[in-house]
């Protein structure tokens, strides 16, 4: 076991302390890391033209951001949609130059979007071509338990595996992502992330920016060697190179009309807080699909695995204007450049669907996310004090049962919690109201150092096992995932 980089955070309780791992890994058998060779000094990123990263440097907004593939059906039928990819390691470009190892869906850091229709069913074959066990979750989606990517659930080295979705949901920003135990969190950061779009032919009626001004922008963080290679084991604040759909702070061309920007921080751990040079920001959507009405934002805030979708009227600017989007501490992440004029009869209603209550609750449970230390003191991810044993199911959950879920922080640092199979409802914000973005869907939030949320969820559709977890990926590594079966 690695046992290295420990933070020692002084515990609130009787002075003790508790240590909270900065690694990454935690593999019975992994080698012991190479030690970092670079001292990478915290830059500040609002200063100067470019920025470094392990004695990487780039000419920010250089870069442009590329369009992120769609993955093409190989057959279709009247009611499904078949596709095939492979899991496979791949060299790929991310910092100008340099080559840079990753795992990929198909070949590309950012894995090929999927767009599914609501009620259209879509059949994946996974190869994997990688030397490691992986698995491919629907992160958001209503799916079986059993196509689910339940964590011990995995695709050996050489297999194949075909996942079902029946997208019996409405329209949705999800995204699809590697789900292995112990292994979530490298593989993801190494590249097993892609968008998945359910599209909903009754949203056409509301006439949103699409097309090509419909536009998935994947954001997250690295940390890369002067090598090109990403380095995963350290702090993960340290990983200070921002990137917008595999490309570090890039620029993209965009025209004077209106725009659907599908945001998803895809980050193994970090909260995104987002401005747009003072630009308004209309939330239209949250993980679950559409609000009831937008949201006119200046400032987004994303943790891990969560997403919003904005619409941003570029037509408010003369052309040559130039817009950055910036996180408030790690400074630009994406710049927009207005470069033409361009006609548009897309609109934001002021209603976009109903979002009736969900059933009363008749069941009320407490979920405390937290971490503790194992029998050698080494730092253990728990869900109510125990870490994640696929032998043990920590809630049983009657089918088609509406409930709440208290979950609890106690840690001085944060964390955020995913459910699976559903999505559910923010009640409060550890006694604040819920916030106006809490009248949408939601599958993942997240619950700062000292805090807690109360959010309402019915499991309903599928019977079986299914997990939840902190989706700071590092922290799910270490154990902070726990189980409901849903049984009849
Ligand atoms: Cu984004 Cu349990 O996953
Ligand atoms: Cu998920
Ligand atoms: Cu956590």
């Amino acid at each position: 076991m690695k046992r290295r980089h420990f933070l020692t955070i002084g515990g609130a309780a009787a002075g003790s302390a508790v240590l909270f791992p900065v690694t990454r890994g935690i593999l019975a058998d992994a080698e012991e890391p190479v030690p970092h060779p670079h001292g990478h000094s915290h830059l500040s990123s609002q200063q100067g033209a470019s920025l470094s990263t392990a004695g990487v440097r780039v000419d920010r907004f250089a870069a442009t951001m590329p369009l992120l593939p769609v993955l093409r059906p190989v057959s279709s039928t009247v009611d499904t949609d078949v596709y095939r990819q492979d899991i496979k390691p791949a060299d790929v470009e991310i910092m100008p130059g340099l080559s840079t190892p990753a795992l990929t869906y198909g070949g590309s850091f950012v894995g090929p979007t999927i767009r599914a229709t609501s009620g259209r069913r879509v059949l994946i074959t996974y190869r994997n071509t990688t030397t490691d066990p992986v698995n491919v979750h629907l992160h958001g989606g209503h799916v079986a338990a059993q196509h689910d990517g339940y964590p011990m659930d995995v695709i050996e080295p050489g297999g194949t595996r075909t996942y079902e979705y029946l997208n019996q949901q409405p329209g949705a920003t999800l995204w699809y992502h590697d789900h292995g135990h112990h292994l979530e969190a490298t593989h993801v950061y190494h590249g097993l992330h892609g968008f998945y779009v359910i599209d909903d032919p009754r949203e056409q009626s509301l006439r949103l920016p699409d097309g090509q001004y419909d536009v998935p922008i994947m954001l997250r963080d690295a940390l890369f060697e002067s090598t090109g290679e990403l380095f995963g084991d350290g702090d993960p604040a340290e990983r200070t190179t921002f990137l917008a759909n595999g490309k570090p702070v890039p620029h993209f061309q965009v025209a004077a009309r209106k725009y659907r920007f599908r945001l998803l921080n895809a980050a193994n751990e970090r909260i995104f807080r987002l401005g747009l040079d003072g630009a308004d920001l209309v939330q239209i959507s949250t993980d679950g699909g559409l609000l009831p009405a937008p949201l006119h934002r200046s400032e987004l805030v994303l943790s891990s695995g969560e997403r919003a979708d904005v619409v941003v009227d570029f037509a408010r600017y003369p052309v040559g204007t130039q817009l950055v989007l910036a996180d408030t501490t790690g400074g630009p992440v994406l710049r927009f450049d207005v470069v033409r004029t361009a006609a548009d009869t897309s609109r934001v209603p002021d209603r976009l669907r109903p979002l009736p209550a969900l059933p009363p609750a008749t069941v009320t449970r407490e979920v405390t996310l937290g971490f503790g230390a194992d029998s050698t003191g080494y730092p253990q991810g728990q869900v109510n004090g125990r870490p994640f044993d696929p032998n043990r199911v920590d809630f049983q959950v009657r089918h088609g049962t509406t409930e709440i879920w208290h979950v609890v922080n106690n840690d001085p640092i944060d964390h955020n919690f995913h459910l699976h199979m559903t999505q559910f409802r923010v009640l409060d914000r550890g006694g604040d109201p819920a916030l106006p973005q809490d009248a949408g869907r939601k599958d993942t939030i997240i619950v700062p150092a000292g805090r807690s949320v109360r959010v309402q969820a019915t499991f309903a559709g599928f019977l079986g096992k299914y997990v939840y977890h902190c989706h700071f990926l590092e922290h799910s590594s270490l154990g902070m995932m726990a189980q409901l079966e849903i049984v009849p």
